[in-house]
Parts: C-alpha cells; sequence; structure tokens
C-alpha cells in the first residue's frame, strides 16, 4: 500500500542530500578505501564530538556496542546486570551473550526505566544497570549515576535511540562507561546499511572495542590480543554516516518542530496522551512520537486506511517469549504500554502538509 503519510522515506532522505551521498560514493569505491580507512577516523572523531566523548569506535550495530561494552565492563556467567522490562531485546541479548544474566525493571509513563525501582532489583550479584534512552528521551541519569555509585556498579547506556538529546544538558551516550549507538537505516542517524558505535571517556575500552571488532588483532603489530569479533563499521557507511551528521542538528529541530504541532494538534483530546512530560532537565529528540490510548488497535486500523503509516514500539513484552527464558517479576507499566501505545509519523522528510494531515486524521478518530 502507498501511504499518504509514510512512516518513514529513505528514498526520499537519500533525494534531499543526493549530490553529497553520490560525492562520497564515488570517492570511497573508485579509490578502494572499503576498510578501516580515513573516512571511518574521520567519522568517528566528528562523532565523539557530537556526543562530547573522547573516543568514538565504529562498530556494526547497536547490539555489537551493547555486546563489546558488557566484556568491557567485565560481565561474566553468574553477574546480575538490570535492564528495563520495556526495550527492544537486544539490550537483553547482549547481557545474555556475554555470559551474564538480565534482571528486568518496569519502566515509568516516560517509557525510560523507573528509577524508584532499581534498587529492589540489585542483588549481591549484580555488577551494572543498562539503562536504555528510549524514543529520543534520556534516562534519568542523575538517578541512575547516584544508584550506580552507591552500589558500585557499572552503567553502559543503550543510547540507540537518543542521539542528542540532553539530560542537565549533557548528552546522552557521554555518561558512563559507554554509549550504545545504533545506525540501523531507520535512526535518526542511519545508514543505508548495519552500523552502530560505542562511545567512551575511557581509553582502555576504546582500545579494547577497536581490537574486539576486528578479530583481536592489533593493526599496527599484527598481534592478536583477543578472540574477537568480526564487527567493524564499514568504511564506505562511514562516509555517509559523517555527511549525515552535519544535518544533524538540523534534523533534530525539525523532529522538535513536528512534535510541537502534533502537540498543539492533539493536546485536548482527552483519550489520549502525548510523549510530552515537561521537565526541564530534559531536551527530547523523539526518535519516535509514541501516543497512547486505550483504544490503540482500532486508532492504528482508522489511520492506516486512511494512508497513515504508523508503528507499535513494541507490541508484546519481551520477556513474554518463552523461548528467551526470562524473569517475568511483573511489570505493569510495560503490559499497559505494550496495549496501548502507537507511533506517529515522524521523521525529517514529512512536510507540514502531511504532519497536518496525520492531525486531521487522530482527531477525526475521536470525534
Ligand atoms: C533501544 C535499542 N537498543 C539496541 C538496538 C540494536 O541496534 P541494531 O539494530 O543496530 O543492532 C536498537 C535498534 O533497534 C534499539 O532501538
Amino acid at each position: 500500500m502507498v501511504y499518504r503519510v509514510p512512516f518513514i522515506e529513505p528514498a526520499k532522505n537519500y533525494r534531499m542530500i543526493k549530490d553529497e551521498i553520490d560525492a562520497v560514493f564515488f570517492e570511497v569505491v573508485s579509490k578502494g578505501d572499503l576498510v578501516m580507512r580515513g573516512q571511518l577516523k574521520q567519522f568517528e572523531e566528528n562523532f565523539s564530538k557530537f556526543v562530547g566523548t573522547k573516543y568514538a569506535v565504529g562498530l556494526n550495530s547497536g547490539y555489537d556496542a551493547l555486546h563489546i561494552s558488557m566484556i568491557a565492563a567485565g560481565i561474566k556467567k553468574g553477574d546480575e546486570v538490570i535492564v528495563p522490562a520495556h526495550t527492544f531485546l537486544a539490550t537483553a541479548s547482549a547481557v545474555v551473550n556475554a555470559g551474564g544474566t538480565p534482571v528486568l525493571v518496569d519502566v515509568g509513563k516516560d517509557y525510560d526505566i523507573d528509577v524508584t525501582k532499581i534498587e529492589e532489583a540489585i542483588t549481591p550479584r549484580t555488577k551494572a544497570i543498562i539503562p536504555v534512552h528510549l524514543n529520543g528521551r534520556v534516562s534519568d541519569m542523575g538517578a541512575v549515576m547516584g544508584i550506580a555509585d552507591k552500589y558500585n556498579l557499572v552503567v553502559v547506556e543503550d543510547a540507540c535511540q537518543s542521539l542528542g538529546a540532553t539530560f542537565n544538558r549533557k548528552n546522552a551516550g557521554s555518561f558512563s562507561l559507554t554509549g550504545c549507538w545504533s545506525f540501523y537505516p531507520f535512526k535518526m542517524l542511519g545508514g543505508y546499511g548495519d552500523g552502530g558505535a560505542i562511545t567512551t571517556n575511557d581509553p582502555r575500552v576504546a582500545r579494547m572495542a577497536t581490537l574486539l571488532r576486528y578479530n583481536g588483532e592489533d593493526r599496527e603489530t599484527k598481534e592478536y590480543h583477543y578472540h574477537g569479533f568480526s564487527c567493524l563499521l564499514d568504511n564506505l557507511q562511514a562516509a555517509f554516516l559523517d555527511v549525515k551528521l552535519r544535518h544533524l542538528p538540523d534534523w533534530i529541530n525539525r523532529r522538535r518542530e513536528i512534535a510541537a504541532r502534533y502537540r498543539e494538534g492533539l493536546r485536548d483530546i482527552e483519550e489520549l496522551k502525548l510523549p510530552h512530560f515537561d521537565d526541564p532537565r530534559f531536551e527530547d529528540v523523539y526518535q519516535n512520537y509514541v501516543i497512547r490510548t486505550s483504544r490503540r488497535d482500532e486508532l492504528a486500523d482508522h489511520l492506516k486506511k486512511n494512508g497513515v503509516e504508523v508503528l507499535i514500539h513494541y507490541p508484546k513484552p519481551y520477556y513474554s517469549y518463552r523461548a528467551l527464558k526470562l524473569e517475568d517479576r511483573g511489570f505493569p507499566e510495560t503490559e499497559a504500554i505494550c496495549r496501548e501505545v502507537l507511533s506517529l509519523p515522524m521523521n525529517v522528510e514529512i512536510n507540514d502538509e502531511q504532519v497536518e494531515y496525520v492531525i486531521k486524521t487522530v482527531r477525526s478518530f475521536f470525534k
């Protein structure tokens, strides 16, 4: 189906920056600069500057960033790591694949980990916390870092959905041991294929990630230091991402503008909860514009029938999949969220007329 307002339009985004993308494509390919060349280094420098950390290490995915962070944090068999019950599964999978046990904690009304519930989940085996900055909003990092200090825990941020978001004017991904990033095509900074990165201020972690991503090998000395992985960010993707990074501040502004329009157009609908939490410590970037209503499924049908593409982040709690063997300690907010949330189109490709159409179509449902 061709939607009047698609959820995302990667081809249109390409057309917006075609000349710049084509230029770097020809440069990289014609020189044969395919693996670990200047473009990767350049992007890592620019990306770490954007986030506000000393180092960035380009990887193949957000998952790899989380997995390598768990190894760098020293997570091993028997260690417990606190993760939110409402997130993308990769957060918990990285813990499991490093040998640890994820211990889930419910989220709050803003979809991020409920910091008032972290301490009751801590046991003598707890080694780390992974706050996930979901939908473009940083977790309450003041509280998370305070708890981590008190119990001597490592913190790793899953910042895959919050590039450019801040808490107390500090950027997502710059508070803790590592920030973990995804450049999956549909992220705010998305490649033309998979990509990811770690940001960190710790030179030991930066070096470890740099070795682990390339089979554990130091490329200069040719010495192997670890049994590593093959999860390097492609040089070509790095070149594309570097182009897009230059546009990111404008794109974040545009997202905030669209969010403000949605807010203005939908605020009086009583049955609808909008993702504006009015706490001046947080500046959100709206990776997803998530609305909430008890009539979610009907609203989703209505929007789709009328040409507005919507998605659900996420329709079912990940811990409810029995094959994953995760402990469900009871997470009422996550359960309600999975029944009630709906993500409206939020991207830099849509124009004002399309935004108004989404508002009108939502309003026509509640009339
Ligand atoms: C919160 C969160 N964590 C982790 C990931 C994993 O990133 P990737 O798909 O690049 O492996 C994603 C991507 O969807 C995500 O949204």
